[in-house]
């Protein structure tokens, strides 16, 4: 399972990738905004800031909503580092463009999808990366996992390629269950990595043998 994690934040995406564990960053522009980062030319320069921290994949997210709009800002997007996956939201242009950039051999993530059959078209249309959003889900009262579990489903029953994204994560007990279910990536905030360190039988643990090992010498 690969360990994305979901924010613009320096700091944090640096001591995720100091952990050892991080395969990539998913940015939105909520995220952006949520760190000062505005204007177009700031969220480039934001971009390459994060390619240049991690080793992984970073989405970027296309602004437009129309065909071509997307097709110049995801080629401008893609041309900014290799890493950087054009990350484009659910929608018929979406889709169209999905295809186009799949064509063209440029990595894609279809991104505010909330049902399978959006899923199933963010495959057909070559998505490198599908964003399920879990947590939006269960915040209207909806089995958000129930999704992840049938976009699982779908895609092993035609081997499609398209690499299942959970995303919209809040805590610990969300990547553990995607986990369980066969999501091949997670992305949350810093707190959902850190937090599957804790349990406080290490911590009393660690604190006896560190305690017994004083005693000995
Ligand atoms: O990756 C999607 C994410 O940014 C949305 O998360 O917590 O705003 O629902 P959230």
């Amino acid at each position: 399972m690969k360990f994305f994690i979901d924010t613009a934040n320096l700091d944090q995406i640096s001591e995720a990738q100091s952990l050892g564990i991080l395969d990539g960053v998913t940015t939105n522009p909520s995220l952006m905004a949520k760190e000062g980062i505005t204007g177009k030319q700031n969220i480039i320069d934001h971009y390459k800031k994060i390619c240049s921290i991690v080793d992984g994949d970073v989405s970027a997210e296309v602004i437009s909503t129309d065909f071509e709009g997307m097709i110049s800002e995801g080629e401008l997007l893609a041309a900014l580092h290799p890493q950087i996956v054009v990350k484009l939201p659910m929608i018929k242009d979406g889709i169209k463009a999905c295809k186009y950039f799949a064509d063209k051999g440029i990595r894609t993530n279809v991104t505010l999808v909330f049902s399978s059959g959006q899923a199933l078209l963010a495959a057909k249309a070559g998505a490198t990366y599908v964003s399920p959003f879990l947590g939006r889900l269960d915040d209207i009262s909806t089995d958000g996992l129930h999704l992840i579990s049938e976009i699982r489903h779908i895609y092993n029953n035609y081997g499609f390629q398209t690499e299942i994204l959970a995303a919209s994560i809040r805590h610990t007990m969300h990547v553990i269950d995607c986990a369980k279910i066969g999501a091949d990536v997670m992305t949350g905030p810093l707190s959902s990595i850190t937090g599957l360190l804790n349990h406080p039988l290490t911590d009393i643990g660690l604190a006896k043998f560190l305690e017994d090992y004083k005693k000995g010498n």
